[in-house]
């Protein structure tokens, strides 16, 4: 469904992006910038579930997600923006803020803040400053300075309170004249089963573990996939050839993050804003580093056992994770093995993982030091800048007094 309408796509090569096919499809508002999820300028919105299952908007970078991803799911572009309220004819807010705020110059890049403001516009946890500028920074502007366009998300923002579109879509059983509020009072299923082929290319999207081992068994050269942030690059930068992807997002076991008294277990596959939703409360230091891993639309479709398979000195979240005492569950289709996380990693972008064995769940245990003790685990980053950089240093320490 794109912008509220069904839309097939057939021959098109799995590794098509997403902005690739848009564009080609004259659906050109959203721009490429960079093709790499740096700049935001791709930025479009997929219709999600966050960690508690609830229906969500989430913005991310079309031009590294792969379209075969978007398969049975709902998308909502800076056209269908374009044609809100009832008679299809009015600005969304935050287009009409952004028009009101002189937000745009050669508008190359609006569209994109465009979608990232509009994902902002439905969020209950969008409020502060630092929330709006956490949720622009993914977003870059090369002349019209940041100023009036984050004076205009600050306006839109506040709108929602003030006008009757906002207050019924903040109750969640009002009647809501808002197409976008209304679509988010309706579950989103999750990701139903693909197996999608064009030319010799392939792509598939099991919805059980045991499919998933099956699919890896009989396609001994498949590749995982998740958010593809980082098949995207390799794809648009390194021109590095895919030709069977495996998705995990329909796996609920790879997605899923649950708790026990003893402690949480976080699926691989779950992505960093539903980490960051589940457990920021309870590890501020997890969500301190979350502030300042990629962008917002980064973190939507990026995943924790993502971050560390890939083993990158540049992972940011291994260090914290080391601290909290994280252990990881490897899987096959024989069985599993828990390894603690500070044995996964050999070396440079090298881990345990045997040909075949998949991360299922990164464990991080609950409670703190022992009786008598008091305990501090903080996080630190030293980059270029604040967000969206990668890091030069990072660092996280425990100590327990
Ligand atoms: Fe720059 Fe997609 S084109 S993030
Ligand atoms: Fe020109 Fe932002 S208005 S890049």
């Amino acid at each position: 469904m794109l912008n509220g309408a069904p839309v097939r796509a057939v021959g098109v090569s799995p590794t098509t992006t997403l902005l690739a096919w848009l564009r080609a499809n004259g659906h050109t508002g959203s721009k490429e910038g960079c093709a790499e999820g740096d700049c935001g300028a791709c930025s479009v919105a997929l219709v999600e579930r966050d960690a508690a299952g609830k229906p969500t908007y989430r913005a991310f970078n079309s031009c590294i997600a792969l379209l075969p991803m978007f398969a049975g799911r709902e998308l909502v572009t800076v056209e269908g923006l374009a044609r809100c309220g009832e008679d299809k004819k009015q600005l969304h807010p935050v287009q009409a803020a952004m028009v009101e705020h002189y937000g745009s110059q050669c508008g190359y890049c609006t569209p994109g803040f465009v979608v990232s403001m509009f994902e902002a516009y439905y969020r209950k946890d969008c409020t502060e400053p630092w929330q709006v500028s956490d949720q622009l920074c993914g977003n870059l502007c090369r002349c019209t300075g940041y100023r009036p366009i984050r004076d205009a998300a600050m306006t839109a923002l506040a709108g929602r309170a003030a006008t009757p579109l906002t207050a019924a879509a903040r109750t969640e059983s009002a009647p809501n004249p808002d197409a976008f509020a209304r679509r988010l009072q309706a579950p989103v299923p999750p990701p139903v089963a693909l197996d999608y082929a064009a030319g010799e290319a392939k792509f598939f999207r099991p919805t059980s573990l045991t499919e998933l081992f099956g699919l890896l068994s009989s396609h001994p050269s498949a590749q995982l996939v998740a958010g593809a942030t980082e098949i995207g690059v390799e794809l648009n930068k390194k021109y590095k050839s895919f030709p069977c992807l495996v998705s995990t997002e329909g796996v609920p076991e790879l997605t899923r993050i649950t708790a026990t008294k003893e402690a949480w277990h976080i699926g691989a596959g779950a992505t960093l804003t539903n980490v960051e939703e589940a457990l920021a409360g309870e590890y501020p230091s997890l969500a301190k580093m979350l502030r300042v891993f990629a962008a917002r639309q980064i973190r939507n479709r990026a995943t924790l056992g993502g971050n560390l398979v890939t083993a990158s000195p540049i992972g940011d979240s291994a260090p914290i994770l080391l601290t909290l005492d994280a252990s990881v569950v490897l899987a096959t289709a024989r069985g599993e093995r828990t390894v603690p996380l500070a044995d996964f990693f050999t070396g440079y972008r090298k881990t345990v993982l045997q040909p075949g064995e998949i991360m299922r769940e990164i464990v991080l245990p609950r409670g703190g030091p022992v009786a008598g003790l008091t305990r501090r685990v903080d996080f630190f980053k030293v980059s270029k800048r604040r967000e969206l950089d990668i890091s030069i240093v990072a660092a996280a320490f425990r100590v327990d007094v």
